[in-house]
């Protein structure tokens, strides 16, 4: 069934036999997770990675998110250890995204790492994503559904603002549960989170029964969503606002301004975990609405609110 886009489609069985053949020629598709909406193509073929690298407008520096069905494809491709193994049998589908060494006979394309000796795997929990990964033989590579440094897609219309005619698929799932991109975590040594996400770090702690390390040192993480320019909506942003500038949009938690037009709020209730889902769509809207700038109240650095604050963070610093 279509809508009001030509390329955006609602999921169905014809529509699944139709993505995977798409897939299989080595186009790549708007496809949802229960985190944002990825570009997803063939993780195996040179030319599938490249468009998705062309699509995005990507650094070649940036390494891509491999998805898998499960854990008997990802072996094929990555060593996996013992921390993975407790964390995937937690967590797995999940919003989590694990660092592991990369087999020497692994058939990931060097492109799509970044020709680094190490890969990026996730195991996606979106029903529609699942059926995908079970029915095609190779993994995905899928980074987020914006052109690079935007902030991500979490609708599929989110993602035609961002390509239009350019992607000829995109699956409609419904808005994304979650609403932020996954926590990443390296394995490769001792664990440590390199992008906060709705997991958090005390309950890797707990399946880890152990301590990660804090602050750590930036400068030798290779991970470029860590960088400061990234997750920009476009306009400036500034954070740990108190007072209302007139014209900007401004963006806090709680129902206090509930009748002010300038004002977005992220949660009326407070719950953070719904914040973070609102955060990029309240992006999208203010932008559209045509305001010049955005400001955001403090955000508390607790649970859900430190994966908040890393994204406005970013957001704040690309201007
Ligand atoms: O929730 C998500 O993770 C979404 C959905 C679509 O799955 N994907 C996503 O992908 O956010 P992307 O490409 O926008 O962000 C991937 C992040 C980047 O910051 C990248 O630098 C990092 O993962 N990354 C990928 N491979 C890595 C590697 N081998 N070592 C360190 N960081 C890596
Ligand atoms: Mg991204």
């Amino acid at each position: 069934m279509k809508n009001n886009y030509s390329n955006i489609f609602t999921f169905n069985r014809k529509i699944l036999s139709k993505t995977i053949n798409f897939l299989n020629n080595g186009n790549i598709a708007g496809l949802p997770t229960e985190t944002v909406y990825g570009l997803g193509g063939n993780a195996y073929s040179k030319f599938s990675i490249k468009k998705i690298f062309k699509l995005k407008g990507r650094p070649k520096s940036n390494p891509l998110i491999i998805h898998y069905h499960n854990l008997n494809n990802v072996m094929r491709d990555v060593e996996i250890n013992e921390s993975f193994l407790k964390l995937y049998n937690k967590l797995c589908p999940g919003p989590i995204t694990f660092i592991l060494k990369k087999k020497d006979n692994s058939k990931i394309h060097s492109i799509a790492s970044a020709k680094l000796k190490t890969i990026a795997v996730r195991f996606p929990k979106h029903r529609i994503i699942r059926s995908i990964l079970k029915n095609i033989n190779y993994p995905l590579a899928m980074p987020s559904a914006n052109k690079s440094n935007n902030v991500s897609p979490v609708r599929a219309s989110d993602v035609y603002d961002e390509f239009k005619k350019e992607l000829k698929l995109i699956i409609d799932g419904g808005a994304s549960k979650i609403g932020i991109e996954s926590t990443v975590i390296d394995l490769t040594g001792d664990p440590k989170i390199l992008r906060p996400g709705i997991i958090e770090n005390k309950t890797i702690e707990k399946i880890l029964k152990l301590k990660m390390k804090k602050n750590i040192n930036l400068k030798n993480v290779k991970s470029p969503g860590m960088m400061k320019k990234h997750y920009s909506p476009g306009i400036p942003v500034l954070i740990n606002q108190k007072i209302h500038d007139k014209n900007s949009a401004f963006i806090y938690l709680g129902k206090r301004y509930k009748n002010n037009k300038n004002f977005f709020s992220l949660s009326e209730r407070y719950d953070l975990k719904e914040a973070a889902s609102n955060l990029y769509k309240i992006f999208r809207l203010i932008k559209k609405k045509g305001y010049k700038k955005i400001q955001i109240a403090l955000i508390p650095k607790i649970g859900a609110g430190i994966a908040i604050n890393d994204r406005i963070k970013k957001a704040s610093n690309t201007l």
